[in-house]
């Protein structure tokens, strides 16, 4: 992998069949999902849970890469090798979050801008030794009564392209994450008209500092309803609305767009990316990057217990195969 280009890592982490499993959760959200099913939250059970899904025989025929937490990267599996090099055993690529979080905005009640550019350059050259060929940097707009403002976007977008330039320059594909959240009880049109402001200004800072759209990847949320809205869009209109905002935003020199699921259940994600994938063809490949979507079911399948590993392995190939299916267009929800 070494010798790879960063055009050649984009192409990979988004060949047919395969997406990306984000297994990044912060060490507050990784203990969010642990006490859902009452297991501590340890450095070795954080440890155990994403060996055991990064161990899944078979998951490297769906999954192209996998993005880890800071403490993942430098952990050893249970026969004493590096994570790491279990990842690169499966051919799986191994990537890294960077950002540090999302932390109030200064002046603006309620909105939040992304943490971490200070000491990235040295922190990215350590990842690259450490084996990641592959950044995330996760940004997020909320929409309610006043917001976003333009000034939360703008600070947000500013942000993501210096991650996304210097990762260029440590030899690192940037995956720019601008999530506009699902909270709210705002329809879908809502979405759009947000979706498609924060695109255009995160593409017109991509560019005013030298981002090659090349090598980089674009993860953004879909097109939907809020959480709360009483009128849900449909599979259809979903998909629609999406791939509409995305030929409107979306350069095609981009190589790929790699969906967060963002809270929707595994089926909605699943359904969403596959009625996008048979739409037609676009300039950019359409795949998945998915974190609750590809976990939920393993998560719920583990329980904390080793009997338990073997059924949680089973789970999430399950959900990985079906994802993958709906990469390629190919799935169906009697699949399930
Ligand atoms: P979800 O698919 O659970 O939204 O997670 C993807 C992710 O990495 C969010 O930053």
């Amino acid at each position: 992998m070494d010798d790879m280009e960063l055009e050649d890592i984009a192409k990979a982490l988004v060949a047919p069949s395969k997406g990306i499993l984000a297994a990044d959760e912060s060490t507050g959200t990784i203990k969010k999902r642990l006490d859902t099913i009452n297991t501590p939250s340890t450095e070795e059970t954080r440890r155990d849970y994403r060996e055991l899904l990064l161990s899944t025989k078979g998951a490297g025929d769906y999954i192209s890469g996998v993005i880890l937490y800071d403490e993942t990267i430098r952990q050893k599996a249970k026969d004493g090798r590096q994570l790491t090099d279990l990842i690169n055993g499966q051919g799986i690529i191994p990537g890294i979050k960077v950002d540090t979080g999302a932390k109030p905005l200064a002046f603006s009640e309620g909105e939040l801008v992304t943490e971490g550019l200070d000491g990235l350059r040295d922190r990215l050259a350590e990842y690259h030794k450490l084996g990641a060929r592959f950044a995330k940097w996760r940004a997020v707009i909320s929409i309610g009564e006043s917001a976003p403002s333009q000034y939360c976007i703008d600070t947000n977008a500013h942000a993501l392209a210096r991650y996304a330039a210097l990762c260029q320059e440590a030899g690192i594909v940037p995956i720019v994450e601008p999530e506009v959240l699902m909270d709210g009880d705002h329809n879908i049109d809502e979405c759009y008209a947000v979706t498609e402001t924060t695109l255009k200004t995160v593409f017109d800072e991509l560019y005013k500092q030298r981002v090659v759209l090349e090598q980089m990847l674009l993860k953004p949320n879909m097109v939907v309803s809020g959480m709360s809205c009483p009128e849900q869009a449909g599979v259809e209109e979903v998909a629609t609305k999406t791939l509409y905002c995305f030929e409107q935003t979306v350069p095609a020199a981009v190589p790929g767009i790699v969906f967060l699921s963002g809270g929707q259940s595994e089926q909605k994600a699943t359904e969403h990316l596959n009625a996008m994938n048979q739409m037609g063809t676009y300039p950019w490949e359409i795949s998945y990057s998915f974190g609750r979507a590809l976990q939920a079911s393993a998560l719920a399948a583990w329980q904390g217990k080793k009997e338990n590993e073997e059924a949680a392995q089973a789970a999430f190939l399950h959900r990985a195969k079906l994802t993958s299916a709906a990469r390629d267009g190919e799935y169906s929800p009697d699949m399930e």
